[in-house]
């Protein structure tokens, strides 16, 4: 393996999985403080959308975002491509193929899990994206789709993507169901195959793999990551984003801080957008989960989502929501 490789590599130890609706520039921003070097992930874009829409809106983000990747939903390889090209352009490190959500409107679309039945042109769309931009194309799939039980036909399409000139892949390492499971359901309760990504990795030592699909704690990521270059955290990292910082802690080494002094660090960039005149709610949205499982964390939860809906809400109610956690009080 070169230097490069290697380094690429390493910077896939911890990542946050693309989470629709969840992990928008703001979510991304508080995340990066728990965890400075994670790998984090957008919420998914229709390659349309980032063509033809609203691109502050779409693609904006912070400089200490990177490494960010952008991921993308769409089946058209031309579309792909240009939509992968401005992305780049806008500092993207990585552009990631959606290849496993199973919601209907997805699937009506042609994209999303229904693609792990279309091998080839998952290869186009990858091989397109490839040849219009410098940075890594991944792809994130699932082990297959409805009664798919065949750990060969994953990993024949696993290999499409690598020989299109994907860089990793990530595998949410259940079935998508494609009919009558919600996409919540079909997060939940198609069983986990671990072993599927282990033997992936094992048999391809080359290529990098991220496993990603509950894991939920520090002891699980550490056991994942004897097996699989990578872990990505999803529900988890929304609802207790604490668990992101002590996992980055244990993985580098850096000193573990207190949630409360975590969170003031967010208090320059609150302020830069309520004066830009955006709502404290949907910055503070991201933040309910921090005391989780903490004394005064469901108190936290409570003064901070019914106060950030009162108009005028500003930090100062943050503050108040640390106060009812006890947590601030000695670090005054
Ligand atoms: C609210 C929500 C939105 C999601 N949106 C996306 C998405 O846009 N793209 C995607 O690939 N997966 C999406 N997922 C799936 C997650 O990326 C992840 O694969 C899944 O939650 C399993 O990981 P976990 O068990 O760590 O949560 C979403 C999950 C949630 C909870």
């Amino acid at each position: 393996m070169t230097t490069a490789n290697r380094a690429y590599t390493d910077s896939l130890r911890l990542s946050v999985a693309p989470m629709l609706d969840w992990t928008d520039r703001h979510c991304r921003y508080f995340h990066r403080l728990l965890a400075p070097g994670a790998r984090l992930y957008s919420e998914m874009m229709h390659a349309n959308a980032i063509l033809h829409g609203d691109r502050e809106r779409h693609l904006g983000h912070d400089a200490c975002d990177n490494p960010v990747a952008l991921q993308l939903g769409g089946s058209d390889p031309a579309l792909l491509a240009q939509a992968a090209q401005v992305a780049a352009a806008w500092g993207y490190d990585e552009i990631n193929l959606n290849c496993g959500c199973p919601s209907d409107r997805v699937q009506a679309g042609r994209f999303g899990a229904c693609l792990m039945r279309e091998p080839a042109l998952v290869a186009e769309c990858v091989a397109a994206m490839v040849a219009a931009v410098d940075i890594p194309v991944t792809v994130k799939c699932r082990l297959g789709v409805d009664e798919d039980n065949d750990y060969e036909q994953f990993a024949a399409f696993v290999d499409a993507q690598v020989a299109a000139g994907a860089d990793m892949v990530i595998v949410h390492a259940r079935n998508a169901w494609l009919k009558g499971l919600s996409p919540k359901e079909n997060r939940e309760i198609p069983p986990l195959k671990y072993d599927w990504a282990y033997r992936l990795k094992a048999e391809r030592p080359q290529l990098p793999v991220v496993l990603n699909g509950g894991i939920a704690s520090l002891e699980a990521v550490q056991a994942h990551l004897q097996q699989v270059d990578g872990v990505m955290l999803g529900r988890i990292a929304y609802h207790d984003p604490y668990v992101l910082h002590l996992v980055e802690a244990a993985q580098t080494g850096m000193a573990v801080r207190s949630r409360t002094e975590l969170l003031r660090q967010m208090q320059p960039y609150v302020q830069g957008w309520l004066e830009r005149g955006v709502a404290l709610k949907h910055i503070s949205k991201h933040l309910l989960g921090l005391y989780a499982g903490q004394p005064g964390g469901r108190a936290f939860r409570q003064v901070l989502s019914e106060g950030a809906h009162r108009p005028g809400a500003g930090w100062e109610l943050v503050e108040a929501a640390i106060a009812v956690t006890g947590e601030g009080r000695e670090l005054c």
